[in-house]
Formats: C-alpha cells, sequence, structure tokens
C-alpha cells in the first residue's frame, strides 16, 4: 500500500454522488485530472465545515467537483456561485448539480471569471481559486476586496507539479504567473497564509 492509499484509507469515502461525477468526467472529458478527486474534495468539505462560509465563490468549475463538496456545508440560505467559461460544460455541469442535495445553493456563472467576478455584488467569506494559472494573481486582486475581512481564500495548484521550482521556459506562461502569485501573496501584508503540499499545493490564505 503506498502513502496515498493509507492516507485515503483513513480519511471518509468519496460520497457516491461524488463518485459518479468523478468517473463521468473521466469517462467524457479529454482532461479529468483537473478535478480535485477523493482527498482534495474531502479537505475542502472539511475546510468549509469548519470555517461554515455563507457565501462561497468558485473560479473553475470544470464538471462540478469541487462546488459540490464546498456547498455540503452551506446553511439553509448559503449559496456557493461558480464560474466556468467553457460553455461546452454547462450541460454535464448542470446534469451533475441536479443529482445532489445541493442543486439549490449553487449559481453556475458561464463566462469568464475576471468580467463575472466584476459584476458579483456580494461580501464572500470563501474564495476557491482554481480556473486560469496565467491569471492568478489577477483573480486573487479581484475577489481580495470582496472578501471578507477574517474570509479565507484557498488557491489550488500553487506547486504546478513541482515546476515552481525548476528552469522556467521563458514561454511557461503559466508556471511564470504562478511563481509570481506566489511571489506576490507570501509578500502580501493584507494577508496571512501557509502554503500546504496537498496534492498539486494548496495555499490557505486569510483575510486580515
Ligand atoms: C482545474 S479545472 C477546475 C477543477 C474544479 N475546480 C475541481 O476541482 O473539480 C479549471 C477550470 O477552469 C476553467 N477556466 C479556465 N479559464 C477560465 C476563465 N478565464 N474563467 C472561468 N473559468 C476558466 C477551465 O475551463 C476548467 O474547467
Amino acid at each position: 500500500m503506498n502513502v496515498e492509499d493509507y492516507i485515503l484509507s483513513h480519511t471518509d469515502a468519496e460520497p457516491e454522488y461524488l463518485a459518479k461525477v468523478n468517473r463521468a468526467t473521466h469517462l467524457k472529458l479529454i482532461n479529468p485530472r483537473m478535478l480535485s478527486g477523493h482527498l482534495q474534495g474531502r479537505v475542502l468539505s472539511m475546510f468549509c465545515k469548519m470555517i461554515q462560509p455563507h457565501n462561497i465563490l468558485e473560479l473553475g468549475t470544470f464538471t462540478g467537483y469541487s462546488a459540490l463538496c464546498m456547498a455540503e456545508s452551506l446553511p439553509e440560505n448559503g449559496i456557493l456561485h461558480t464560474i466556468e467559461c467553457d460553455d461546452e460544460l454547462e450541460d454535464f455541469i448542470k446534469q451533475n448539480f441536479s443529482a445532489s442535495e445541493y442543486n439549490d445553493k449553487i449559481k453556475l456563472h458561464i463566462g469568464d471569471a475576471l468580467q463575472v467576478i466584476d459584476k458579483l455584488d456580494i461580501t464572500f467569506d470563501f474564495v476557491f481559486i482554481d480556473a486560469d494559472k496565467r491569471e492568478y494573481l489577477a483573480y486573487y486582486e479581484a475577489v481580495l476586496p470582496k472578501l471578507r475581512s477574517g474570509g479565507f481564500i484557498l488557491a489550488d495548484n500553487t506547486l504546478w507539479d513541482g515546476k515552481v521550482l525548476q528552469k522556467v521556459e521563458n514561454n511557461d506562461k503559466q508556471t511564470i504567473e504562478i511563481m509570481r502569485f506566489n511571489d506576490f501573496v507570501s509578500s502580501d501584508n493584507r494577508v496571512e497564509k501557509v502554503m500546504l503540499p496537498l496534492r498539486d499545493g494548496l495555499t490557505i490564505i486569510r483575510k486580515k
């Protein structure tokens, strides 16, 4: 048994409806690795149970897996806004949301994250950044004013397959921008931060 299997065997099982989303994503889409998956999904769910947010914002829905994990803890009047730019995913995402008990608590926005954020006049308690890696810093600056003091941002893929530690090619915009985001956040006094080596790197940011 490897360490990942050991961790999973001592973590809550993936709920059946999420396992179905996971399987269907692997069957139907070419890049299923983008989905958060069992361990990170349980971590997102647990963080939301700890923080108890009313308003959650997600950038990068993909097939809806992480949105569903975060929605698990939403109270009666809580809502999760999730933004996805790929309109070809819309039907699949909606199918996955309606097969869950959280459909009424999730609002899907199809469009470019930065444009949609600009139009949302909402104060968020929790933001999950997981869309275009080249835009992480722009996302951060766009969501920080909409985050309440004491609220949290989680940024996914901040280790970017270890590429942040290696020599970067000039044309590797994703790695360059993830590194720029990491460097900026680490010296930003408006927030507290800790980077976790979970999966592909998960940075937790708390607005002061
Ligand atoms: C890593 S996947 C998200 C995975 C999902 N959060 C999960 O954990 O299951 C990134 C998603 O962001 C979307 N995306 C990329 N650029 C975007 C943009 N500018 N605005 C909104 N969504 C974007 C992609 O189409 C893709 O579906």
